[in-house]
């Protein structure tokens, strides 16, 4: 089963998402902490994972391999729940390779733009390959293609990591994310409200209100 992951640090969001009994977990990122209006990350992490009870992931500010090291190494002792998550890039995977070794090595790999950077990942011992179809997108280029073509490599060679379709900006990401293979999905709350209604169920409700309405005082 593929799982839904809400991108946000707000609570009342993930509040709201995890009530709906579908949510198996969060990302976060610098961008998100401040838009929730938080410095305290490690706080805001633990609150989100009290709520989720699931995979909940926390970014690195270090863009030295042994500044995400050290990170890492606090940043996985704030919960059970949390992934440290390490940017594709040379320092990233280097710090990956070390993390990864660890009985509590949960990584995110992040920022990733292409199959190589997510087979990387994979090889360095991440558990998650995020891939930014948006932003890919924004670019011109074809995110859900980068999510296909990891998907098939992860397959080829049984690469024991997951890929995760992230910077989903609407309802047909998330469909084009599932029938690409993505293990997980994460969106923002207004992308996740808008895939779970319609305006036909809306209006085909209204239509049977009504007419029970009719029928019931008649
Ligand atoms: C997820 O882990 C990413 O941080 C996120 O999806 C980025 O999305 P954006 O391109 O909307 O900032």
């Amino acid at each position: 089963m593929a799982l839904i992951f809400l991108d946000t640090a707000k609570l009342e969001e993930i509040s709201e998402a995890a009530s709906w009994g579908i949510l198996d977990g969060v990302t976060t990122n610098p961008t998100l902490m401040f838009r929730a209006g938080t410095a305290d990350r490690k706080t805001q992490t633990q609150r989100i994972a009290e709520i989720v009870k699931g995979s909940v992931s926390a970014e690195v500010i270090s863009t030295d391999a042994q500044g995400m090291i050290e990170e890492a190494r606090e940043i996985l002792t704030w919960s059970e729940y949390v992934y440290v998550k390490i940017p594709a890039t040379p320092e990233g995977f280097k710090a990956m390779s070390v993390i990864s070794g660890w009985p509590n090595g949960r990584i995110n790999a992040t920022l990733i733009f292409s199959p190589n950077q997510a087979f990387l990942a994979a090889k360095a011992g991440a558990s998650y390959a995020s891939i930014f179809v948006g932003r890919l997108d924004d670019a011109g280029l074809d995110g859900m293609e980068v999510v296909r073509q990891t998907r098939a490599i992860f397959d080829n060679y049984a690469l024991d990591c997951q890929v995760l379709a992230a910077s989903i900006r609407h309802p047909a990401h998330v469909t084009q994310s599932l029938l690409a293979g993505a293990d997980i999905l994460t969106m923002p709350f207004p992308v996740l409200k808008k895939m779970a209604g319609s305006p036909f169920t809306d209006a085909g409700l209204k239509k049977f209100l009504e007419d029970w309405r009719k029928v019931a005082n008649a």
